[in-house]
């Protein structure tokens, strides 16, 4: 099915070969790279979370445009606490400061914000900065832009079993359906293209659960130098894999 450009980032993803019917639906990114990239420059590591936090506006911006509905994004790990003092600090500051900044401009693009992780354990003015975020945006009906904050794939399983378990479900209720409504985010469809930068060919412990059957797209590019044609590639390799889903032809 052929479709009509609706915006210039569309006439360029058609030009660049991609099908606009087919586009993924939840992409999930792990941006990596922020450190070496700031490293490499000779600059703080903290120079390079904020110009990691500069492409992810601009990676969200044309995740709407091109038309992706759902957009989460790995901002800092259960793990990332073990990270020396001040770069915790620094960015915590930066993510509160980023939230506060960005609250207008999601309002205007219709963007409705979600938070998954532990958000109870993220030190206070960060989490209510955040959690501000998403009730004001929460009746947005544009993109959905999931921050994952103090955010991992076991907790998650493990917060689900203790709802399960809170909510009185015996042995027999629990199914992958049921366990897969007490995720983070339930009303949010499993991500289809699963991004990662800076060359790492792992999962970190992200969306364990929800990734199952994501199409991986690994790219060598340091996360605050990610753009468009990264993005393009990264929805052609999506477009270009056959998925199975276990079976034998494509679902
Ligand atoms: C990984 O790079 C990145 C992070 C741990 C943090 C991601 C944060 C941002 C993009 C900044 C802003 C976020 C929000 C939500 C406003 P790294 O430090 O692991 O890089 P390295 O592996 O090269 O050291």
């Amino acid at each position: 099915m052929s479709m009509v450009a609706a915006n210039p980032i569309q006439e360029r993803a058609l030009s660049a070969g991609i099908d606009l019917s087919r586009l993924p639906v939840h992409v999930a990114v792990i941006m990596d790279g922020n450190g070496r990239w700031a490293e490499s420059q000779g600059l703080n590591r903290l120079v390079g979370h904020t110009e990691g936090y500069r492409t992810l506006s601009k990676v969200l911006a044309m995740s709407a445009d091109l038309g992706v509905k759902h957009l989460t994004v790995y901002g800092f790990s259960a793990e990332n606490w073990r990270r020396p003092g001040d770069e915790v600090s620094g960015l915590m500051t930066l993510i509160a400061d980023a939230a506060m900044a960005e609250l207008q401009a999601l309002q205007e693009s219709n963007v409705r914000v979600r938070i998954s992780g532990r958000v109870e354990e993220i030190p206070s003015p960060t989490r209510e900065a955040l959690t501000a975020l998403e009730t004001e945006t929460a009746s947005n009906t544009g993109i959905e832009f999931i921050l994952a904050i103090n955010y991992g794939g076991r907790a998650e399983i493990v917060d689900a079993c203790r709802a399960a378990i809170a909510h009185g479900l015996t042995p027999d209720d629990i199914s992958e359906e049921s366990l897969s409504t007490l995720m983070y985010c339930p009303a949010v469809p499993d991500p289809d293209l699963m991004i990662r930068t800076a060359g790492e060919m792992r999962w970190s412990n992200f969306l364990i659960w929800e990734a199952a059957y994501a199409e991986l797209f690994v790219t060598q590019t340091n996360w605050p130098e990610f753009g468009e044609s990264d993005l393009f590639e990264a929805v052609l390799q999506f477009q270009n894999r056959t998925r199975k889903f276990g079976g034998l032809t494509e679902a």
